[in-house]
């Protein structure tokens, strides 16, 4: 609090655009998801960012009409997008976008996709809001209200023993040590009930957070993969850190998510 005044900069809290940030992610999120959903069984332009990761011209599209919305609305708001966007607005405000979370999925037209904003004021998370429209599921949360599902309130699992946790993943789609990746994935499945890989991580902390999923790991990510599901996920009671067990860094790419009690356990298996 000291640092941000001291800073110039406004605490959360005392700023009444967080509401409006929060209302107008949600709204932006919807209309981005449905225009993507609209385009789902329409002949779409797919490019190869590498081996295996995908970008179509939606996801290209999407971006293009969120990043042109929040700049109409929030001109001097900083800006991160997965593809290949960003600007310092100078407030200190950015927001995290991935205009469609599980790409391959919408390729495949496996309806498991999601776009996902959030805005984090200097490094912190404000608002976070993740829309998988094939569903009809939005998920949302404000830093320190609570995390919703369509509204209503949602919280983690109580689930305490990892014999009864039905765990997400996710493989890279970049070359990391596949041997350590196996091997973690080989302990979680001799100890879980189940794993699943859905494939868009905002929507597996999604899951996490309302008690779908029991606990989540994956290496390899981005920013913009975790920064809306963070905080829903923490807003619903849930731990997250790197996957060391460390306080959770955007920038590590490692996640290690939880209903909290299953955390310890977790990160054993890593
Ligand atoms: C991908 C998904 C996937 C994860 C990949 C991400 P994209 O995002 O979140 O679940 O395993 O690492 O890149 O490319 O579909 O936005
Ligand atoms: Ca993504
Ligand atoms: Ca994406």
């Amino acid at each position: 609090m000291l640092i941000r005044r001291l800073r110039g900069l406004p605490a959360h809290g005392a700023y009444k655009e967080d509401m409006k940030m929060l209302e107008f992610a949600t709204s932006l999120a919807r209309q981005t998801g449905d225009f993507i959903r609209s385009r789902s069984a329409s002949d779409f332009t797919v490019e190869h960012k590498g081996r295996i990761d995908l970008v179509t011209e939606v996801d290209k599209e999407a971006q293009g009409r969120i990043v042109s919305a929040i700049e109409k609305h929030f001109p001097d708001h900083g800006i991160l997008a997965e593809e290949s966007y960003s600007k310092d607005g100078g407030s200190g405000y950015t927001w995290i976008i991935d205009p469609l979370d599980g790409t391959t999925n919408f390729v495949h037209h496996l309806p498991v996709y999601a776009v996902s904003l959030a805005v984090y004021l200097q490094g912190r998370p404000l608002v976070g809001v993740c829309y998988n429209p094939a569903a009809g599921e939005l998920f949302a949360a404000e830093a320190g209200q609570g995390a919703t599902r369509n509204g209503k309130p949602i919280k983690v699992s109580a689930t305490t023993e990892i014999v009864n946790a039905l765990v997400a993943t996710g493989f890279p789609y970049r070359s990391q040590n596949l041997d350590q990746v196996s091997a973690r994935f080989f302990r979680v499945i001799t100890q879980a009930q189940g794993v699943r890989r859905l494939g868009a991580a905002a929507l597996d902390l999604c899951y996490v957070a309302c008690g779908v999923f029991d606990a989540f790991w994956e290496e390899g990510l981005a920013p913009w993969d975790m920064a809306a599901g963070a905080l829903i996920l923490t807003e619903a009671g849930g731990r997250i850190t790197n996957l060391d067990g460390t306080p959770f860094d955007l920038e590590r790419g490692t996640v290690a998510a939880s209903n909290s009690l299953l955390h310890d356990a977790i990160l054993r298996c890593m």
